[in-house]
């Protein structure tokens, strides 16, 4: 027999026990003839102790030990008495050997594991599976299945059937690129990786299914990021003869009953609505993290009255002048605001930040002079201003000007310490426009995809203002991150034409992309809409990670690669040959 118990489990309830452990050799010390050993497996660790005089058998072989060898140690439980370690669960307890054996060696491992504080990444990445015996790294993983289980106790409860659709499939439009794989029984031809299953979803619900769920691998060819992985998992659903409010219960519920059940915690329901119109007027951006205040506040018209030329013509030209104040933020030097904070706004295109400190004499900056007495009460007023503010304003397009105050609000959030990581804020963002104008290639295009549903009551402006156009689509937001989103769909063939010409997709182009979709439509198809989280991102946070790698056994590098197996990597001429394929060499 390997083992009879787990390391750490032991605990004062199994004294005098005798136990057959099994594990790595996490840390030896020799203590003058006794020999201690920190035995680890995936429960934790317990402290072995090879003392000669109890069997100088075992403590011969323990001299041989290394870390992450690994062994299996019969002995018995007993009382560590004046030296217990309050950190670690078994840290009565220590275990007295009797008999050792070692199962395998380990080379000296490339970094120092528990404890991994300053190890390069992608050395982490290339050994990943002794990464993965840490602690930390170890309780990610643990958490993300308890995670999945309880979101599957839940949707099983709610009636939903789990699924599964294809991999190897038609491409999906959900905006990014697809991964391609070609087919050798039809050369020249290629499947598509999902980017989600969504056709496919949509095509269970006209098949009568009702209700779907799928804990899904999806796949996009995207500029990767810390909370953007080639391949993630997304709890996908999809609901029929409901409406948005059906949807928004269902997840709540999923959401609240996962957290409650792995973390103890009570989220409260259901999570407040914010419309995209008001988030984007508030926070500058449709994922706003609400546990802070630093509201943006437009003063367009203050600032085209001013005689400040760069908020003057900004206002004329059609921009517009937002700012917010940074509550006690009179303290950063102009240093900071110069150089640091105006950095910051200029990666999201902003052409400048002017700010304002208050003081009890009033308003104080390089740029105060134009402004009016009145003008400067007024912005008092309006910013809500207190003496030891710090007022920060963009004038730019909406776009650059939301952008770039909606990231520096974060960073001032997090500069004056006014985010609590304890918090969990839920909300969900509604009523998105359906289209957004795609300036480069002069088209609108869907703001969700475009199988999401326009509001009954903008039906009719589909005829006369695109812009104006809202749909049933939904997102769910946790501490300004996009956890989720989803729509209710067309379920009506002709609309879906109508909205595929909107968009100037032809006929022709939406019969080849999505012809089995518009076919199926045409069969009775059910009112029906969904929601998909993306579960990597849930966990992250959850977890309290910045990096979605944290939380994925094998995740990929920025650059695409898993350092660990080396993929992707060059295959044989043989192979490309077979699937009747050349490479051509990138120009450079
Ligand atoms: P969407 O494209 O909004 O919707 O994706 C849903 C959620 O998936 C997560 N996500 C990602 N996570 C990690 N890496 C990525 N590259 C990545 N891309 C997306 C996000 C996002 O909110 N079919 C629709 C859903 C629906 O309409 O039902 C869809 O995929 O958390
Ligand atoms: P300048 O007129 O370039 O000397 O700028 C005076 C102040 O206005 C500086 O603090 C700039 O950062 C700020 N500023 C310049 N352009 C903008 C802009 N588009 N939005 C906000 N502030 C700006």
């Amino acid at each position: 027999m390997y083992r009879n118990e787990y390391c750490g489990n032991l605990s004062k309830k199994d004294m005098d026990r005798e136990v057959i452990l099994a594990g790595w050799v996490m840390r030896r010390r020799d203590h003058g003839g006794v020999i201690f050993v920190d035995l680890r497996d995936r429960t934790g660790y317990a402290q072995i102790v090879f003392n000669p005089e109890y069997s100088s058998e075992a403590h011969q072989s323990a001299e041989k030990l290394h870390n992450e060898y690994v062994i299996t140690v019969r002995g018995r439980v007993i009382d560590r008495k004046e030296n217990i370690n309050p950190k670690i669960s078994t840290g009565e307890i220590e275990v007295m050997a009797a008999s050792m054996e070692i199962l395998s060696v380990s080379e000296n491992p490339p970094f120092q594991l528990d404890g991994f504080t300053g190890v390069n990444e992608e050395l982490r990445l290339r050994y990943r599976y002794l990464d993965l015996r840490q602690a930390d790294v170890l309780q990610n993983i643990v958490r993300r299945h308890e995670l999945a289980q309880a979101a599957r106790e839940f949707l099983n409860g709610e009636g939903f059937l789990e699924i599964e659709t294809p991999i190897l499939n038609k491409s999906t439009p959900e905006g990014a690129r697809d991964f391609l794989v070609p087919c050798r029984l039809q050369p020249g031809t290629f499947y598509a990786l999902p980017q989600s299953p969504q056709i496919f979803k949509q095509i269970l619900m006209v098949a009568g299914m009702d209700r779907y769920y799928q804990i899904v691998k999806c796949f996009r060819d995207e500029d990767l990021r810390a909370d953007r992985q080639p391949e993630f998992t997304q709890i996908d659903i999809e609901m029929s003869f409901i409406h948005q409010d059906d949807i928004i219960c269902a997840v709540e519920g999923l959401i609240a009953h996962a957290i409650g059940k792995v973390y103890g915690k009570k989220i409260p329901t259901p999570f407040p609505r914010l419309g995209y119109t008001e988030a984007m007027a508030r926070f500058g951006t449709d994922k706003p993290d609400t546990r802070f205040g630093l509201e943006l506040v437009e003063i367009t018209d203050i600032g085209k009255a001013s005689s400040f030329k760069v908020f003057q013509s900004l206002a004329e030209s059609g921009g517009i002048i937002k700012g917010f104040n940074a509550r006690g933020g009179a303290k950063f030097s102009r240093k900071d605001i110069e150089e640091e904070f105006t950095k910051y706004a200029a990666v999201f295109g902003a052409k400048g930040l002017a700010w304002m400190k208050v003081s009890e004499a009033g308003l104080e900056s390089n740029i105060v002079k134009f402004f009016s007495g009145e003008q400067q009460a007024e912005l008092i007023s309006r910013m809500n201003a207190v003496p030891g503010d710090l007022l920060l304003f963009v004038a730019d397009t909406p776009r650059i000007t939301n952008d770039a105050l909606a990231n520096l609000r974060v960073k001032l959030g997090q500069r004056l310490g006014m985010i609590d990581p304890e918090r969990m804020n839920l909300l969900w963002v509604v009523d998105f426009p359906l289209f957004e104008y795609n300036q480069d290639e002069k088209r609108w295009d869907s703001v969700h995809h475009p199988f999401t549903a326009p509001k009954a009551e903008d039906i009719p402006f589909l005829d006369s203002d695109l812009g104006r156009v809202r749909s049933d689509s939904y997102d769910v937001i946790l501490n300004g991150v996009e956890l989720g989103g989803g729509s209710i769909r067309i379920h009506d063939s002709g609309l879906q034409a109508k909205i595929f010409a909107l968009m100037g997709i032809t006929p022709q182009d939406a019969e080849n992309k999505f012809g089995f979709l518009l076919e199926a439509l045409r069969f009775g198809a059910p009112p029906h809409g969904g929601l998909a989280i993306g579960f990597d991102r849930l966990v992250m946070l959850l977890q309290g990670c910045s990096s979605l790698r944290e939380v994925i056994a094998f995740p990929k590098t920025q650059k695409g690669s898993c350092p660990m197996s080396e993929a992707p990597s060059a295959v044989t001429d043989a192979q490309l040959k077979e699937l009747y394929l050349r490479t051509i060499a990138p120009q450079s």
